[in-house]
């Protein structure tokens, strides 16, 4: 497969993630989602001199394209060459595991841009995408063995409606799971036109009038969910964040539905709270210290000029918080 040079992701919410993050020369910085790059570089500029970046991504073909275009980049280019900047494949899920490897034990700042990037929507091979033609893959990790494909012909008419309607929010979620069952039992369900088709043809006519996104756009995030296993990686990414924080370091994360950000909301708010004793304890008995101080009560959200410039920005939400001391 030849992976093109150029990418078609547009940074989300970019000036306002680096300046929360509080990025400055000889940091470590760990980018946890690679994507496209564009964050990547502007944190690669941000710790110069004497800084370090380590990037990862689960899937390959973003490392590959970022590669092919470094030498676009002479400051990128350098660091990559003095090995101050790391690119490695792995899930950010083993967080640990990748800085263990490259001999860090603490970071200053750690930052994840959630989902998938618009290089991996566009290949239609991929299967995101739900209004081009591909098989229904959906791995973000090529290596990984589950395809949305496998999922759709393995699961039962509950365990369907129960993907739908919890990883979709999808109203529709039993209708859809039961047509899904009755045309597997014709043919298997192999192609994105395969699904889009079912679920438009047995959505009711009145809701789909009012709908503001296609029909199978929840049932599709929610089998991408299922099928990467998100939101388990998220909260696995999230208590290894916390584990190799510097005190004083930030954790930024952009989400891009209210699964994710649920997640991130409620993960901030138990680490930001101390003491769990009953109210009339003369002295703590639990030994609960606040390891989180949150940086962003609410999410800092994009401008209206940045989502007319970029619509997929529509739905992020940034969080940061800080480790304590
Ligand atoms: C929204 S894009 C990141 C875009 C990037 N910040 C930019 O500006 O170009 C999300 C990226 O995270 C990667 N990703 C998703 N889940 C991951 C995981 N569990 N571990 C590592 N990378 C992951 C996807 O493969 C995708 O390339």
């Amino acid at each position: 497969m030849k992976i093109m040079k150029e990418t078609r992701h547009i940074p989300v919410l970019l000036n306002e993630a680096i300046a929360m993050l509080a990025i400055g020369s000889g940091n470590t910085v760990v980018d946890a989602t690679l994507g496209g790059g564009g964050h990547l570089i502007a944190f690669c500029h941000g710790v110069v001199p004497g800084g370090k970046v380590i990037a990862l991504d689960v899937d390959a073909s973003a490392l590959e394209r970022f590669r092919n275009r470094i030498s676009d980049n002479p400051d990128v280019q350098t660091m990559f060459e003095d090995e101050s900047l790391v690119l490695a494949h792995g899930n950010y899920s083993d967080l640990g595991g990748v800085l263990k490897q490259q001999g860090v034990a603490f970071v200053d700042a750690i930052f994840a841009d959630l989902g998938f990037s618009s290089d991996q929507i566009e290949d239609r091979e991929r299967g995101f995408g739900l209004l081009q033609d591909g098989p229904l893959d959906m791995r973000l990790d090529r290596e990984s063995e589950m395809t949305a494909a496998m999922l759709l012909h393995s699961s039962s008419v509950d365990e369907l409606r129960h993907i739908i309607r919890e990883y979709g929010d999808e109203e529709e979620a039993s209708r859809i799971a039961r047509a899904i069952i009755r045309a597997r039992e014709e043919r298997p369900i192999e192609t994105t036109t395969m699904l889009r088709e079912i679920i438009e043809n047995v959505y009711p006519a009145a809701k789909r009038r009012k709908l503001k996104i296609h029909p199978a756009t929840k049932t599709f995030q929610a089998l991408r969910i299922v099928v990467n296993k998100e939101h388990e990686h998220l909260k696995m990414f999230l208590e290894e964040s916390v584990r190799y924080l510097r005190p004083g370091g930030r954790l930024a994360v952009i989400t891009f539905h209210s699964g994710e950000d649920r997640i991130v909301k409620h993960f901030f708010q138990e680490l930001s709270r101390g003491c769990v004793c009953p109210l009339g304890f003369p002295v703590c008995r639990c030994g609960k210290k606040a390891s989180l101080k949150i940086i962003t009560k609410k999410p800092i959200i994009p401008s209206v000029d940045e989502t007319n410039r970029n619509p997929r920005a529509r739905s992020a939400k940034l969080r940061i918080a800080q480790k304590n001391p």
